[in-house]
């Protein structure tokens, strides 16, 4: 087993961060008015991306954060101007939250295992009887619906913070047999399973690891999709389909 390295975290949240830059660009593009210019919203909406793409990138942000920061407020401005009931936008925003609120928290949006990973779990399930099954983040219970069907002789276990997700996954586990709980994945006892599964993001997997290697017992497997853990070799690595969304990680405990 090689070793294992946990990287330094950022001591503010990306989203935090984003706020951050923002407020302070629009405070800066405020000065042109003050000083008495006479700047339409547009054009102050333009400045004021301008400078936060600016400040984003001095701060050394990844890069898909400075364009965003560039659009976001004229982007505002302009949707401002459509004709939508304020009704509209209010569901539209409530919507995302309950589906990528808790993204600001946990660093892991909402995306969906392939169908044919799905099947290439099914492939690793197959010579074993009455495996319990986690899937940590299960989203919309894709995953473990469709396991179930094809293993009905397995348990299959799902986790999910983000409210929305939850109650499709909810709905959805309870039609297939599997059970799912709104729970934090950290607080769950991975002891009790033999397979446990995770499709999350690069930030949470140094101290998914680590509490994986405490409460996973001997023989069982810790199965992520692509996302490696840092500095830790896999014992197997399944590439599915090309591309790193569809490789598959493994680790016998
Ligand atoms: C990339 S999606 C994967 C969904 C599903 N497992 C699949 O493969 O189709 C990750 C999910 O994990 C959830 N999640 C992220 N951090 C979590 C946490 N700490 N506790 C519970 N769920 C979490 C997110 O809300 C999101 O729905």
């Amino acid at each position: 087993m090689s070793r294992t390295r946990t990287l330094a975290r950022d001591p503010l949240s990306p989203g935090l961060q984003a706020g951050m830059v923002q407020a302070g660009a629009s405070v800066i593009a405020l000065v042109p008015v003050l000083a008495g210019l006479d700047v339409s919203l547009a054009q102050w909406a333009l400045v004021q991306g301008a400078i936060a793409m600016r400040i984003a990138t001095l701060c050394g942000a990844p890069a898909w954060w400075p364009p965003l920061h560039l659009g976001f407020t004229p982007a505002l401005v302009w949707a401002q101007g459509l004709a939508v009931a304020p009704l509209a936008w209010g569901a539209a925003f409530l919507a995302l939250v309950a589906v990528y609120g808790s993204t600001l928290r946990t660093q892991v949006p909402l995306f969906l295992t392939a169908r044919a990973v799905r099947e290439a779990l099914g492939v690793l399930l197959a010579p074993e009887r009455g495996v319990r099954f986690i899937d940590l983040g299960c989203g919309l219970g894709t995953v473990i619906a469709a396991l179930k069907r094809a293993r009905p002789d397995c348990e299959f276990h799902g986790v999910e913070l983000a409210p929305l997700p939850f109650l499709v996954s909810r709905w959805r586990g309870a039609r297939a047999g599997c059970r799912i709980q709104r729970r934090d994945l950290m607080s769950i006892d991975l002891g009790q399973y033999d397979v446990v599964y995770a499709f999350l993001s690069p930030a949470p997997m140094p101290a998914l690891w680590a509490k994986a290697r405490r409460e996973m017992r001997r023989g069982s497997l810790f199965v992520s999709l692509a996302f490696a853990v840092p500095g830790v070799e896999p014992h197997e690595t399944i590439r599915v389909a090309p591309g790193e969304r569809h490789t598959l990680y493994l680790w016998r405990m």
